[in-house]
């Protein structure tokens, strides 16, 4: 009801929620390499991750495996219905355990069939003569730590067996994902890309909806008030809020039997590198990882979960999957493409976040204070 009211006050008065200040930032931070590797080691490797929903493991013997910036993953949900993830590292020589995604009591190496149970604990080689003496129990996968909260997957890449605070990350906007019962939305699809553009323009491109009615507007352009947003810091993360234009059905009604619900859509970007997109009846999630050593490519993940209770066929999520499509990898992706282009053309040294664009603000401000860099 909050952000419905600021809204329609922002509409009324043709304003917007305000940063502080102007932000610039270095053009340079979209393509060294130095920032790179500190990126990687302090954000990917260093704070918890969000994997996506819950109901990506829905079952005991569950599996998925990822490649997050370098660190190949193996996440289950043991017999017990507990989450856990490991280094996807054979502790033979290394190759990875489990590919893809499905349910498995146990994990067999593809290379010389070592095997390891859904704990991670190894339970025989191949050659009892040729690694005999080895101590199995020493040789279980690596683990990581590994949460399920709140209906949230989260995975630090660095080894450690200690659990993760995903509220304290989260910060004020745990309420948030407590209220949305994420646990209930399903997954339904997901499709990946690998554009040309650093991961942070692959972020960057949901924190501001300046854009809308210029570079979209023959696709979601003509839904939404453009430039206008109510905005919200979480700690790290943040959550920032756009009317469509069907928000103004609720003019007539009553100020306090409003339903803003149906007309706002909230935009949580989850530090560092995810995007909860509550879309007023499903869940969207953007995801973006830096390629291993090219810091001008990026492998974007975007998943729809929809409603286990909905009725709806399956053309309406293809609707929605399409649009999305549409709109991000056929029109940002493509454009931020060109201008990794013209940033790694020298010849511009900064580009300037507006005072109308404070989550975008707050994004770069919490990137650098997550890697102690004065700018
Ligand atoms: S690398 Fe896994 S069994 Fe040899
Ligand atoms: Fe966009």
């Amino acid at each position: 009801m909050a952000v419905g009211r600021r809204l329609f006050g922002h509409i009324d008065g043709r304003t917007t929620d305000l940063a502080d200040d102007l932000f610039r930032n270095r053009i340079v931070n979209y393509s060294c390499r130095e920032r790179a590797a500190l990126e990687r080691e302090k954000l990917f490797r260093g704070l918890p991750v969000f994997m996506g929903l819950s109901t990506r493991l829905p079952k005991p013997g569950d599996y998925l495996t990822e490649d997050m910036a370098g660190m190949p993953v193996l996440m289950t949900r043991g017999a017990d219905g507990q989450v856990r993830a490991f280094a996807n590292i054979c502790r033979h020589r290394g190759a990875p355990v489990a590919s893809g995604c499905g349910n498995a009591r146990a994990f067999t190496c593809p290379y010389h069939g070592w095997t390891y149970d859904g704990m991670g604990k190894l339970l025989g080689t191949t050659d009892k003569v040729g690694f005999a003496g080895l101590d199995l129990a020493a040789h279980g996968l690596v683990p990581l730590p590994a949460a399920d909260m709140h209906g949230m997957l989260y995975i630090r890449a660095r080894p450690g067996s200690e659990s993760l605070d995903v509220d304290t990350a989260l910060g004020p906007i745990a309420a948030d994902m407590a209220a949305l019962e994420l646990g209930t939305y399903p997954l339904y699809s997901t499709d990946r890309v690998t554009p040309r553009i650093n991961w942070k323009f692959a972020i960057d491109t949901f924190l501001e909806g300046y854009h809308i009615p210029h570079l979209h507007r023959k696709t979601i352009g003509p839904y939404f008030v453009g430039n206008c947003g109510v905005f919200k810091s979480g700690g790290l993360s943040g959550r920032l809020s756009v009317p469509k234009t069907s928000i103004e059905s609720q003019r007539a009604v009553p100020d306090d039997a409003r339903d803003y619900r149906r007309h706002v859509v909230s935009i949580y970007q989850l530090f560092p590198n995810a995007l909860l997109i509550w879309q007023l009846d499903h869940i969207e999630i953007w995801r973006a990882f830096p390629d291993r050593d090219d810091p001008s490519r990026c492998e974007v993940e975007m998943t729809i979960y929809r409603p286990a209770t909905s009725t709806r066929p399956d053309s309406y999520w293809e609707k929605n999957r399409d649009i999305a499509i549409r709109t991000v990898m056929e029109e940002d992706f493509p454009l931020g493409e060109r201008m990794q282009i013209g940033f790694e053309s020298g010849v511009t040294e900064e580009v300037i976040y507006g005072r109308n664009e404070p989550s975008l603000v707050h994004f770069h401000q919490s990137i650098r204070s997550a890697l102690g860099v004065p700018a």
